[in-house]
């Protein structure tokens, strides 16, 4: 069965869901939107939509997928996480609620104020060890995968590509050569 999915392209005051109001944009990728938002109760949270009707039909599934397992990596307890708080489906498109970081990414701040070095390093440490006790590798660490929350600690979230850690991650084609690369190249070791 095809999965269908329909365009959605909420603008800042809409509703998404019956369940959340858009207050801004935070940030875009390739088949990912991520909106500041509104619950029942005015607490801002951050929702991630994959928009699935702009994914080709033959990867739609494993997108789905892989969704799904961002969302269980953000069920890990950590304070160096950022936290999955549930998720649903609009127009046929999923989506995830997490905790929204009003500090936004490291890359930002990074630019904005001065930063403790060695605290940074210690919550991104902290984050990845929380991941790597549950058997995940992260796979995407950069500085726009870090975010700065409420109390000002930094906390690693965009789990879209993490895996298990003990699985071979690079499928190769005939020649040896990787199938597909993951992760963002002037980042990748
Ligand atoms: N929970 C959040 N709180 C605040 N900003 C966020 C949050 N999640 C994502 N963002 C912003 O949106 C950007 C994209 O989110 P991300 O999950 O990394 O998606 P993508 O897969 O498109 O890289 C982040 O770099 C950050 O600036
Ligand atoms: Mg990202």
């Amino acid at each position: 069965m095809p999965v269908v999915a329909q365009r959605c392209n909420f603008a800042i005051g809409d509703i998404i869901d019956n369940r959340f109001q858009v207050s801004k944009v935070l940030g875009e990728g390739s088949f990912g939107k991520v909106y500041a938002v509104k619950d029942y109760s005015g607490n801002l949270q951050a929702l991630k939509l994959l928009k699935l009707w702009e994914v080709p039909s033959d990867i739609r599934e494993s997108l789905m997928t892989r969704f799904d397992m961002e969302f269980e990596t953000g069920r890990i307890n950590s304070d160096y996480l950022v936290h999955s708080i549930s998720h649903g489906v609009v127009e046929g498109n999923p989506y995830i609620v997490m905790e929204y970081c009003p500090g936004g990414d490291l890359l930002s701040a990074a630019s904005q104020s001065h930063l403790d070095l060695a605290e940074v390093a210690t919550h991104v440490l902290c984050g990845l060890k929380a991941l790597h006790n549950c058997g995940k590798v992260h796979r995407d660490l950069k500085p726009e995968n870090v975010l700065v929350k409420k109390n000002g600690e930094f906390a690693l979230t965009d789990f879209g590509i993490s895996g298990d850690r003990n699985k071979r991650m690079t499928e190769r084609n005939i020649l040896g050569k990787p199938k597909q690369i993951f992760g963002t190249y002037v980042y990748a070791s």
